[in-house]
């Protein structure tokens, strides 16, 4: 059976001011599916995740989500209709306990119910354990779960993730990339992720989209993400 198409950008194009970073970019995901979209530093892999959540303009192009045109909508207005945003480096409250981070998470559905709370800290159990402590306190890795978190109590249909994986301890990423698979075969939850450790996108991508200069370049499925040596070329600095 086909899944329907999730989410789909055609001919996207956004930057910074006068700065054209996506260059007319076309990708498709559907409903279901883990997609990693990888490239060297620099090439828009974050303002296309920025593009798609909403917080910069498309100057020109559309993008489709369940099949209405969203990239007029506001931010807040995306996220209401299910997009997650976790941002790279996370950008969890640093003054703010892990539960009032969450709380803030849960805050436009009018609160966090118990039955939610206890679905996230199912997956995450280290939120738990550190309920009252401030964010800020937090290792990296205990951060990017946290941040995973406060997204995930909204019940999102579709979770932007950028590089969840940076600054974070290997056996973290691990368990984070083990936890996000787990969460979308119980779910169906769809995960796009900005990815550039070869280990996390190998966890948890099915297939995979190359960026290079704002536009897709290559795609990867499952065979070719094995291929080192190809992965190492898409990525190399
Ligand atoms: N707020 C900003 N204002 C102006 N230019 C920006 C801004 N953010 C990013 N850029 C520029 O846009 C281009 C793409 O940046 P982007 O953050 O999307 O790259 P990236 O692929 O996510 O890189 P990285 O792997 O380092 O996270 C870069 O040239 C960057 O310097
Ligand atoms: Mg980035």
């Amino acid at each position: 059976m086909r899944k329907e198409v999730m989410l789909a950008t055609l001919g996207l194009r956004a930057g910074y001011g006068g700065k054209p970073v996506l260059q007319g970019l076309d990708l498709e995901v559907r409903e279901g599916e883990i997609v990693a979209v990888i490239g060297r530093n620099g090439v828009g892999k974050s303002t296309l995740m920025k593009s798609l959540i909403g917080l910069i303009p498309a100057t020109e192009g559309s993008i489709v989500y369940k099949g209405a045109a969203v990239e007029r909508l506001a931010a807040h207005r995306r996220a209401r209709l299910g997009v997650g945003y976790v941002p790279q480096g996370r950008d969890v409250f640093p003054r703010l306990t892990v539960g009032e981070n969450i709380a803030v998470g849960g805050m436009r559905a009018g609160g966090v119910s118990v039955a939610d709370r206890e679905r996230v800290l199912g997956y995450f159990p280290i939120l738990r354990e550190r309920w009252n402590q401030r964010a800020g306190t937090m290792s990296g890795g205990q951060q990017q779960q946290l941040a995973i978190g406060r997204v995930l109590v909204a019940n999102p249909s579709l979770i932007l993730l950028d590089e969840p994986s940076e600054g974070i301890q290997p056996n973290i990423v691990q368990d984070i990339a083990r936890i996000m698979v787990d969460l979308n075969r119980a779910t169906g939850t769809t995960i796009v992720l900005v990815e550039q450790n070869i280990d996390m996108i190998r966890a948890m991508a099915q297939r995979c989209y190359v960026l290079d200069k704002g536009r897709i370049v290559a795609q990867l499925d499952r065979a070719a993400l094995a291929d080192g040596e190809a992965m190492r070329r898409h990525l190399a600095v």
